[in-house]
């Protein structure tokens, strides 16, 4: 299905904004691990979040809906599955799965899509085999994956990777093994938090993580707050739509996700947080974003995995500010869902916009936006709706070829879009 944004005038309102994705999966596995029952509320109904929970009931444990997000979870020991596991487009769900079938001394084969099937497994398989799992199949999908853990591990977690510190540590909690992860850049922690929330004890040094000896988790009610990867596409749109004011509230803050509000902030955007809070051992708040002169930025490698899903959008907002901004360190944007640096700098430029590839950065000439073009998403949600977004921005309808997959983190996009005014409407295939 082909979709096409317009120029429509402001966007204003409060942006209902999802479950967070990184949350969502984390409160279904981990209540799969934990004894007695976990009740989960908010939770992102996304087809990658819905792979983890259909994952779980092949993993033997008891997964079932109750309300629109809201979710039960009766923990156990787990099962190995008859047959195998289809993770469809998620790396989250396939790497944080795979540590803790092994931490549970099953065995267990994963697939996934054409996409996840190309996605780098050596990263998380490496440090498992160093723990003394096995495995069958090279480094790419499909897998088997079989525990149990025998060898406590000393990992180093370079490049930044909340999925394979997550799978080492979800491995590590069915051991009584020293396991421990140093984090040179320190990726997403909902992990740290989480188990924490769960009852697992941990000592936090400096850069290093350490499990300490209480590894069992106990049920518990989960409220997942707001994805702050969604919320960027409003606040980004809101940033550069004249006009604009939007709001989105109960949004995770957490300093580790929390940097695509930093640098709004940072090229100058009219933006404000209110009701910071704590919930669940995650900060959230509300953030509200008003259109205002924009001015291109400079960011540094270190900045980039507190903004690791919003740097297609940042690249956006770029487009519409004044100036040169400069994104460097992204070599890890060409392992996502797609070359997220290559189809960023072509989408853009298809849409008039000067931007190139140089080396790891991306270089962005802001102006007014063109448009007019149909753009390459390679089934890549984020780059889907960035695009989209910019369309809202640009002079002439932008399209995208491909906006199905937008179902794997946000199938409420267009509605919530919409929701603030914004027109995109599919487009009739020929
Ligand atoms: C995630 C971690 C990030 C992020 C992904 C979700 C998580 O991936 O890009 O969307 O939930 O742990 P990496 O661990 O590969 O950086």
């Amino acid at each position: 299905m082909k979709l096409r944004s317009l120029a429509t005038g402001p966007l204003t309102g409060a942006f209902p904004v999802p479950g967070d994705k990184s949350l969502s999966h984390r409160a279904l596995i981990f209540g799969a691990l934990a004894e007695g029952e976990t009740v989960v509320a908010g939770l992102l109904e996304s087809e990658d979040v819905l792979a983890t929970a259909e994952a779980l009931r092949a993993f033997g444990v008891r997964v079932e809906r109750f309300g629109p997000g809201r979710w039960r979870v009766l923990g156990g020991r787990w099962r190995s599955p008859d047959a195998p596991i289809d993770c469809g487009n998620s790396g989250t769900a396939v790497r944080l799965l795979m540590g803790a079938a092994a931490g549970q001394g099953v065995r267990a084969t994963f697939t996934g899509d054409a996409s996840l099937s190309k996605r780098p497994m050596r990263r998380v398989k490496a440090p498992l085999e160093a723990m003394g799992v096995r495995f069958e199949g090279g480094d790419t999908l499909p897998m088997t994956v079989e525990g149990p853990v025998t060898r406590g591990i000393a990992h180093v977690n370079v490049p930044a990777s909340a999925q394979v510190k997550s799978a080492v540590l979800l491995a590590g909690l069915g051991s009584d093994q020293p396991v421990e992860v140093a984090e040179p850049v320190p990726s997403r922690d909902h992990s740290e938090i989480m188990l924490a929330e769960f009852g697992v004890a941990f000592q936090r040094d400096g850069t290093v993580t350490r499990l300490g000896a209480g590894r069992r988790l106990s049920g518990r009610l989960v409220e997942v707050a707001g994805d702050p990867s969604s919320a960027a596409f409003a606040l980004g749109a809101a940033a550069i739509v004249p006009g604009s004011e939007v709001t989105v509230k109960d949004v995770l803050l957490n300093p580790h996700r929390s940097g695509f509000v930093m640098a709004l902030q940072r090229m100058g955007a009219d933006l404000a947080m209110a009701n910071i809070r704590e919930r669940g051992g995650e900060t959230i708040g509300d953030v509200r974003v008003r259109f205002g002169p924009l001015f291109g930025a400079e960011f540094t490698a270190e900045e980039i995995p507190s903004m690791v899903d919003e740097i297609p959008m940042l690249a956006v907002v770029a487009a519409g500010a004044r100036g040169e901004t400069r994104i460097e360190g992204l070599d890890e944007l060409r392992h996502k869902e797609s070359d997220r640096l290559a189809l960023m700098a072509e989408g853009l430029s298809a849409c008039g916009v000067e931007a190139r590839a140089d080396g790891d950065a991306l270089v962005i000439q802001g102006g007014p936006i063109r448009g007019g073009a149909s753009v390459r998403t390679e089934g890549d949600h984020r780059i889907a709706m960035s695009h989209l977004v910019l369309g809202l921005a640009a002079e002439q309808p932008v399209t995208v070829d491909e906006a199905e997959m937008i179902a794997t983190s946000f199938p409420t996009f267009r509605d919530a879009m919409k929701a603030l005014g914004a027109r995109i409407e599919e487009v009739a295939e020929q």
